[in-house]
């Protein structure tokens, strides 16, 4: 597998291999866009490259849509198109270490140019990203294609098996309006933050206790109950695991203790 990093995707800009470049927005997103009403909607889309789903909701009278990108290299494809797309609006770097807080979020083939060993991490950081009630919209592929380089493709019960753990609200339905390219082989995803409840806790918090728990590590733990007191506790992590009903995640200590992720003010190595 290359290193998908900002030089391998430069590079590919760079020798015009972007066989993903449809050289307009999709037309799934196209739709979806066109239906919606408030036009200061905060918008991000992820590896956004040429960006032609930013140029069409800038050119539709969209005022806060931000495109971040590993490179800078298409977006000057995008400045030459549309010369007066806000500069500002146009991040460098890497998704991952992105934070804000955005209405709505674009896929459009960012996951599967990802390593899927990266797809649980991208599905938190896009909760995390989004405000409460915000939506994650757009187009998966539903085609195995690739192992060894991108595009990564996936299935409908991956991708349900993954954002199921993260969002309660998910729609994934056959695309019925795919460029003729792709058709048979998109799903629109569609992933509602919850309104309020219960919040995912960090992807690297997240793999410590996982790795606590692999490794049967002695913990000193506290955090705060329902009624809002603090309690201390300490055990070792006999099993992480979400509920099937509201999505809340759970740790459940040796000692009997069941503990919700997102009410752990601390934990640490006894
Ligand atoms: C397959 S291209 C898709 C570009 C665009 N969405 C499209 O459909 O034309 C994937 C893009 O994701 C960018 N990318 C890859 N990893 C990234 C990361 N970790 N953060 C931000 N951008 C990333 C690449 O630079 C590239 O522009």
């Amino acid at each position: 597998m290359p290193d998908l990093d900002a030089h391998y995707w430069a590079d590919r800009y760079r020798t015009g291999d972007a066989p993903w470049d449809i050289g307009h927005a999709s037309a799934p997103l196209q739709a979806y866009f066109d239906q919606l009403d408030r036009k200061d909607l905060r918008i991000l889309i992820p590896g956004g490259g040429r960006a032609y789903e930013a140029e069409h909701l800038h050119r539709n009278g969209f005022t806060h849509v931000f495109v971040i990108d590993l490179t800078d290299a298409p977006f000057q494809d995008l400045l030459r198109r549309c010369p007066d797309f806000p500069r500002d609006h146009l991040l460098v770097g890497d998704f991952f270490a992105h934070d804000a807080s955005y209405d709505r979020i674009v896929e459009q083939t960012f996951l599967s140019a990802l390593d899927p060993g990266l797809r649980p991490r991208y599905v938190r950081k896009m909760h995390a990203l989004l405000r409460p009630g915000g939506r994650l919209v757009g187009v998966l592929f539903n085609d195995p294609l690739n192992t060894d380089k991108p595009p990564f493709g996936g299935s409908e019960a991956e991708y349900r098996a993954l954002f199921g753990r993260v969002f309660t609200d998910l729609v994934l339905a056959p695309c019925t309006n795919s460029i003729p390219q792709r058709a048979g082989r998109e799903l629109w995803l569609r992933a509602t933050r919850a309104a309020d409840g219960y919040v995912p806790v960090a992807c690297s918090l997240y793999d410590r206790y996982e790795a606590w728990a692999t490794q049967r590590t002695p913990l000193r733990i506290e955090h705060v109950d329902e009624a809002g007191a603090i309690v201390r506790s300490s055990g070792r992590i006999a099993n992480l695991r979400t509920d099937r009903t509201d999505r809340t995640e759970w740790m459940d200590l040796d000692t009997g203790l069941a503990i919700r992720l997102d009410r752990i003010r601390s934990a640490d190595p006894a």
